[in-house]
């Protein structure tokens, strides 16, 4: 973000000035000082002594002083400029870039630094856009654990669960007090609790009346929840109550690690299944909720940042059969993929663990069990991926860390 102080205590070393509809550089010095003029940006050296190009709009909506200082938002309104932004002179005093503003009164000053960070038309630095690592079935012993009452005491604790969630998509919080309290205490370290039109929680337990396979004691295919919603949930938590039921293995994969194999062996299924819209769907006391999901994510880098796959949740794909010719088979080469032991960890969730994982990438499921041998209980819910970043892009930024 912009400071909000500059100084201009040091001498004017460089001036450039429009005249009319021609443009002029006036460099009384060192050449690497220049400031040029054109009819929609100006040029200027950066400290790198590189030169810059900056647009005048760009330069005028980014002035320092059009950000609060106390909120950091923007308080300028350039829709309200009566013309478009022109420099009636700008000079670079000391590190900094001077432009007076025509047609208004109003002159800003621009860091030098400041404006080398932009000149390459870069994306900002994101401290939270981590390079994923992929992990395999033998993953389970190596699962960052993090103890729940550590979490609560310690940022650096925190710090260590979120950076596993954002690299490996999957942590486990130990030491979960066997309260309906523990679950939100915990959550929220990470973001707000997401709803869904389950409610802000759910308990995959035997139903009496079940609404939904989570909630029978029959197998659960692998999948990621709820895609019939327009965002699925981020970041999902599974509390751990009890669990001394005879079978009932919990399922998890790294979705991402399967599609990457997928895109390395049959690249034309990988298109389709990152291309292609199919229809999900889940009519739930009273609501008729569909969205339409890609089955494998892209992120900005092109590289697979997710995935989306639930059978029970899919609705009769309907795009037409001959599409269906060629997506069809690759979305069941994914599918059968992801159930290859290869991927799968297979493993018994203990009672007082709470398994925390991005939803959209790790896909989990559970293999059938005997309600009558048995308790078991699973108490979930939900942040979003992004207030997990921006809790830690914060964190890093603040330094918090020793
Ligand atoms: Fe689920």
């Amino acid at each position: 973000m912009w400071p909000t102080t500059w100084s201009s205590e040091r001498p004017i070393r460089r001036v450039g000035r429009i005249a009319g509809r021609t443009t002029e550089a006036h460099t009384c010095g060192a050449q690497r000082d220049e400031v040029t003029l054109e009819d929609a940006g100006l040029n200027v050296t950066l400290p790198d002594g590189n030169p810059g190009y900056f647009n005048y709009y760009w330069l005028r909506d980014n002035c320092p002083s059009s950000f609060d200082p106390e909120t950091r938002e923007r308080a300028f309104d350039i829709f309200g400029l009566p013309a478009a932004p022109r420099p009636a002179a700008a000079r670079v005093e000391a590190d900094t870039l001077v432009i007076e503003w025509s047609g208004e009164d109003h002159t800003s000053h621009h860091p030098l630094a400041l404006l080398a960070e932009h000149a390459r038309g870069e994306r900002r630095h994101d401290p939270a856009d981590l390079p994923r690592t992929p992990w395999y079935a033998d993953h389970h012993p190596d699962i960052t654990r993090v103890s729940q009452p550590r979490l609560l005491a310690s940022e650096a604790e925190r710090r260590r669960w979120m950076e596993a969630l954002l690299v490996e998509g999957v942590a486990i919080v130990t030491d979960m007090p066997d309260t309906d309290e523990a679950l939100p205490e915990t959550a929220l370290l990470i973001g707000q609790i997401r709803p869904t039109f389950f409610g802000p929680y759910f308990d995959a337990r035997v139903h009496v009346q079940p609404t939904n396979l989570a909630y029978t004691s029959k197998a659960l295919e692998l999948h990621t929840d709820v895609p019939s919603e327009e965002h699925a949930p981020g970041i999902q938590f599974l509390h751990c109550r009890a669990n001394s039921v005879a079978g009932g293995l919990n399922l998890f994969a790294d979705g991402t690690a399967v599609a990457d194999d997928l895109r390395a062996t049959d690249p034309e299924a990988f298109r389709l299944l990152a291309e292609t819209d199919v229809p999900f769907y889940k009519e739930h006391r009273g609501i008729d909720m569909r969205a339409r999901q890609r089955v494998i994510e892209l992120d900005r880098h092109g590289e697979v940042s997710g995935v989306t796959i639930s059978q029970h949740m899919a609705d009769v794909f309907d795009l037409p059969q001959r599409v269906l010719d060629d997506y069809y088979p690759a979305f069941v080469r994914f599918g059968r993929m992801l159930q290859d032991e290869k991927y799968v960890m297979r493993f018994t969730l203990q009672a007082g663990e709470c398994i925390t994982f991005d939803n959209r990438r790790v896909v989990h499921g559970r293999e059938a069990y005997s309600a009558t041998s048995g308790e078991r209980h699973l108490r979930g819910t939900y942040t979003d991926r992004s207030e997990l970043w921006g809790i830690y892009r914060a964190m890093v930024s603040e330094g918090r860390f020793g």
